[in-house]
């Protein structure tokens, strides 16, 4: 399918990001069901119809504005949305090599790879990129291997390394955090960076998938779903920035949440990587205002005024939108007209 991608976007300031319809049908609908709780969301990532679940790393036609917001961004801030311990070299490689097979693979029109031994010819046509390298040799790129290829790619990027049985937090660039802190997290073990989560020790759920992922094979990548909403299309929702955004949480009414509340998708296909045995944690987040789900899948807006209205108060508080649950849920109520058969068509 053709995508046209945007050149101008904002996620800041005028905040000019908006979705094409198009772009809404291909969003991976978070909500199954009426009512949302966590679980263990994970199933194989395998290739599913032509929307977010066809390619290994899903972009569409935000790719351009956003690869554009995560240098603004990362310039801002040098040391902050970026980090990665010196041992974690040969995961960094491990992912570029990751990225770039995947993305010359689903998307030839826009990427290619060439190889000829180490010497490898990267060309990235949307971002006009066109350079010759030596993998393994840091020196022949612009930036180390994990950034030098994830400023060209949609989403968060976090690198797990194994040992003990445990997974320990080894490296990240994070521009589009929602409300975690990445230099914080450096170094830390899957229970420590779970720690603030409300509920999911008590189930017995953290423990499950970690032992999951620790049988995580090479080649038999998984995937699961998280949400979150956000007010505004801002993608840099970090702790640090906190100040910066957290106010708008006020502004929002019964009359203005169409507008300005955004649910954040968050798309997490988890691969293991064949050279380090690490695990690379992609959180690639789609954001979409209640208005645009609104107008383009009113099953959908029916749904999500279900499940924000039954949700716990843990997961509202946790989740950070404890201030505007009660007005989004009073603008989504008009979608829902207390019948049920027209919600199963919502999955
Ligand atoms: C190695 C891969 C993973 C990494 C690096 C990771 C990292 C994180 C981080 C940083 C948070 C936010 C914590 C905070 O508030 O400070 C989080 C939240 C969470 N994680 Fe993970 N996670 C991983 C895999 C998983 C898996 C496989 C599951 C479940 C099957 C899971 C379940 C959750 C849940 C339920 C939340 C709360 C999300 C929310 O309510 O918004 N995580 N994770």
């Amino acid at each position: 399918m053709t995508i046209h991608f945007k050149q101008h976007e904002t996620f800041r300031d005028d905040y000019s990001f908006a979705n094409s319809p198009e772009c809404v049908a291909r969003l991976p609908f978070p909500f199954p069901d009426d009512e949302y709780m966590y679980s263990m969301n994970l199933e194989p990532h395998v290739p599913v119809g032509d929307g977010a679940l066809r390619a290994a790393f899903d972009i569409d036609e935000h790719y351009i504005s956003e690869c554009r917001d995560r240098a603004i961004t990362l310039e801002k801030d040098p040391g902050m949305h970026y980090v990665a311990a010196p041992h974690m070299m040969e995961a960094q490689w491990d992912l570029l090599e990751l990225i770039m097979e995947s993305y010359a693979r689903d998307y030839p029109e826009h990427f290619s790879l060439t190889r000829d031994g180490a010497r490898w010819h990267w060309v990235n046509r949307l971002l006009g990129i066109d350079d010759t390298f030596t993998f393994g040799d840091t020196s022949t790129l612009p930036y180390e291997p994990m950034e030098y290829i994830t400023r060209q790619a949609q989403g968060d990027w976090i690198l797990q390394e194994e040992r003990d049985a445990m997974l320990y937090w080894g490296a990240g660039i994070a521009t589009q955090r929602a409300d975690y802190s990445l230099r914080f997290n450096l170094g830390m073990s899957w229970n420590e960076f779970h720690g603030p989560v409300p509920l999911v020790k008590e189930i017995g759920m953290l423990d499950r998938a970690l032992k999951f992922l620790l049988r995580l094979r090479v080649g038999h990548p998984v995937r699961r779903l998280n949400w979150s909403l956000t007010v505004n299309p801002r993608l840099e929702v970090s702790a640090e920035s906190l100040p910066e955004w957290a106010p708008d949480r006020t502004i929002v009414t019964p009359e203005n949440a169409g507008r300005l509340v955004y649910l954040r998708i968050e798309l997490q296909p988890l691969h293991r990587l064949p050279r380090s045995n690490a695990i690379v944690f992609p959180v690639r987040t789609y954001l979409v205002s209640l208005e645009e789900i609104a107008n383009n899948n009113p099953a959908w807006a029916k749904r999500m005024h279900r499940v924000l209205k039954t949700l716990k108060q843990d997961l509202v508080d946790y989740k950070g939108f404890t201030r505007y649950r009660d007005a989004a849920v009073a603008w989504l109520a008009q979608f829902d007209d207390g019948r049920n058969e027209e919600v199963a068509k919502a999955e």
